[in-house]
């Protein structure tokens, strides 16, 4: 096929796959037990494992957490397939390109405030799995403990299944809208909007515009969730009605499909004789979501100062220390500001968490936007107790502005908030896209001290 062929090729199948993204139905919720089934009568009714499952299906439960765990812990699914997951050849070592993971022992952890502008260009025909640049993490895989911090980078959609048996997987585009296939069905994710693939489920990405690129969060700690909302009551922060799962959708496909898992930090490989996205019925709590970051519910001040960050928080992983998160993922969406007498970008900060920031579109209010700043696409590492904050210009100008009320609506940003340090790949140390002289943004912050005589 010539190079025009497979170019118009690959615009006619974009297309398609946008037409089929956007006539997408969904189940509503967060953490719902969700039941669906793509052929009527597919789900068995009253018990979860009968003698034979319906219309010649195997039943298949996927377990997210361990039998025993408390109900509100608990996490499984039961799929109804047309052949058990069990039904595949061996695994073999194949390459992990850019992918890397916890424990990150290849670099001497940088205490230095750090930022990126985003990836380079990716080669012709890369797809989500191959584009996956990792720029590091904490924890350990094997102790299911820590986060790894992704990029992705892609230009081609996946013609094979990936899983992630090391964690659950936060997709936050930030180019390019993306139509997810999974075991449960498909989801529609567009910038602005965040994915969430549950540890081991399997799945293709397929991409609906030209280039597709943003931020992975890998986490391998406890599922996310919604955090408590304490004094702010019933409703707030990320609705939990606003969170969309799939429908029940399956590939019926007998014939060669590479499955791609990763295990334990590697990538292994098989060629499996049909594909694994053959899940006709199923139900339970362990399930994909997707959620639009612009549903947010903004908390903040009506008086003075503002709160601290974490009233921003969608998405929460646990530790076993109540509110020692292992990662929360945080938005900075477009609110109203109207503190009396406050300083009102975020505040000069050293912070026993470790904050990954990325940018979906727009600026951030504590940094100025353009080149060599803090892009869409780009993103900056405060590690535990290092000092940052606001850079001098926003400083000078948020020190003199009159405080009327003022809406923030020019970006969207994130924060991946981590209890331990994130140590980099050699990959990420050593980036050409590294932007050198990022303190300099701090520089020039002037002494204004004029003791009292
Ligand atoms: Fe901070």
């Amino acid at each position: 096929m010539s190079d025009g062929a497979t170019a118009r090729g690959s615009a006619t199948e974009r297309e398609e796959a946008r037409k089929t993204a956007e006539g997408l139905e969904h189940l509503s919720g967060f953490g719902n037990e969700h039941s669906s089934e793509a052929v009527p009568g597919a789900l068995p009714v009253g018990r979860n494992s009968p003698q034979r499952a319906p219309l010649g299906l195997y039943a298949e439960q996927l377990s997210g957490s361990a039998f025993t765990e408390p109900r509100a812990e608990n996490r499984r699914s039961w799929l109804y397939r047309i052949r058990p997951s069990a039904a595949h050849p061996s695994f073999t070592r194949t390459g992990n390109g850019a992918l890397r993971s916890a424990p990150f022992t290849q670099t001497v952890p940088d205490p230095n405030r750090l930022r990126w502008n985003p990836l380079p260009d990716p080669d012709e025909g890369t797809d989500f799995l191959a584009g996956l640049w990792t720029l590091g993490g904490n924890g350990d895989v094997a102790q299911r403990s820590g986060m790894a911090v992704h990029l992705y980078h892609a230009t081609a959609s996946m013609r094979r299944v990936f899983s992630d048996a090391d964690g659950e997987l936060l997709i936050v585009p930030e180019r390019g809208g993306l139509l997810l296939r999974t075991e449960f069905g498909m989801l529609h994710v567009e910038p602005g909007h965040v994915a969430l693939i549950p540890r081991g489920v399997r799945f293709r990405v397929e991409l609906l515009d030209e280039t597709a690129r943003g931020y992975v969060c890998e986490n391998y700690g406890a599922a996310f969730r919604l955090p408590d909302l304490g004094p702010i009551g019933a409703n707030g922060l990320a609705n939990a009605r606003d969170f969309r799962a799939p429908v029940a959708a399956y590939e019926d496909v007998e014939g060669p499909v590479e499955v791609v898992n990763k295990f334990c930090g590697n990538l292994w490989a098989a060629t499996y004789d049909h594909s694994p996205l053959d899940v006709v019925a199923w139900h339970g709590n362990h399930v994909p979501y997707a959620y639009d970051l612009r549903r947010f519910n903004v908390m903040g001040t009506i008086s003075y100062d503002h709160p601290d960050p974490s009233i921003f928080t969608v998405l929460t992983s646990p530790s076993d220390t109540p509110g020692l998160a292992g990662v929360d993922f945080v938005v900075f969406a477009p609110r109203w500001l109207v503190g009396e007498d406050t300083f009102r970008p975020p505040y000069f900060h050293r912070n026993v968490m470790s904050e990954y920031m990325g940018l979906i579109e727009g600026a951030y209010d504590a940094k100025a936007a353009g080149k060599g700043g803090f892009v869409p696409g780009g993103g900056s590492l405060h590690n535990m107790m290092s000092a940052h904050g606001p850079d001098r210009e926003t400083f000078d100008r948020a020190s003199a502005a009159e405080l009327r009320p003022q809406k923030i609506d020019d970006g969207l940003a994130f924060m991946f908030e981590t209890r331990w340090p994130v140590s980099l790949t050699p990959q990420a140390a050593r980036a050409e896209h590294l932007q050198q002289g990022y303190d300099d943004v701090w520089r020039g912050l002037e002494r204004h001290f004029r003791p009292l005589h």
